[in-house]
């Protein structure tokens, strides 16, 4: 069993997927081929990320439906999570009396080399975030690791005094003594390895495979820099 279930305020922590469990075979999925050796299970079916973002968009449309926002895709990982996102709140504000006006604007940020977390943080694209003043954003990560990112682009955000900022993460890995903010908003709580696909890079590749698979170690040896 897992040590700690993380709890959001007032929300789910996600579906939460245990240290012990060893992951879906790769035999019973279909994956490029160019990848064969290069994982070792599958943690998060690219269907049941579509169910669980699915769910998040009605959360996120029952909480700030009715209210403009702008939602902050951070690339390069969370590009995939967020088109999704984005993609079934619009189906949801055309078959409901509710809606969201949505922008969205992208931001890079790069720091992790290999399967580590570097102590430098590049945010690109966000030099002047000005326009944000006074409103609602939505912080939209694929994954969230040691929190630092969050945290470091939390306090980059807050500078240019949005009304409110929430953030949806896909996932939140069990890190100890992460001190980080949790989203408002998580898709799946998983367990303290490296994972890739559905935009998630090891050194760039993987971005191109839609399940969450765990990289195996030749994976990781092959892509390694
Ligand atoms: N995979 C890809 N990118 C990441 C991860 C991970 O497990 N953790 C933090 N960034
Ligand atoms: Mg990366």
């Amino acid at each position: 069993m897992a040590d700690t279930v993380l709890q959001t305020e007032g929300g789910s922590g996600g579906i939460v997927i245990d240290d012990d469990w060893p992951g879906y075979s790769l035999e019973l999925f279909s994956y490029p081929a160019h990848y064969a050796g290069d994982l070792e299970c599958v943690v998060v079916p690219h269907g049941v990320i579509m169910d669980r973002t699915e769910r998040l968009a009605r959360d996120i449309m029952d909480d700030l439906g009715d209210h403009d926002i702008v939602v902050l895709c951070v690339l390069k990982g969370g590009y995939q999570f967020c088109a999704d996102l984005v993609d079934k709140i619009k189906v949801l504000s055309c078959s409901s009396d509710r809606t969201i006006p949505m922008r969205v604007h992208f931001i890079r940020l790069k720091s992790y080399l290999n399967d580590q977390s570097t102590e430098d943080l590049h945010i690109l694209g966000a030099e002047d975030l000005s326009f944000l003043q006074g409103k609602n954003v939505l912080i939209v990560e694929g994954i969230i690791g040691t929190g630092k990112t969050l945290k470091a682009l939390l306090k980059h955000v807050e500078a240019f005094k949005p009304k409110m900022i929430k953030v949806a993460g896909l996932l939140v890995k069990r890190v100890p003594h992460n001190t980080a903010q949790l989203p408002h908003y998580i898709g799946f709580e998983i367990p303290n390895r490296f994972v890739v696909g559905y935009a998630l890079d090891y050194n760039e590749y993987f971005r191109d495979l839609n399940h969450i698979c765990v990289i195996s170690e030749s994976g990781k040896m092959k892509y390694k820099i």
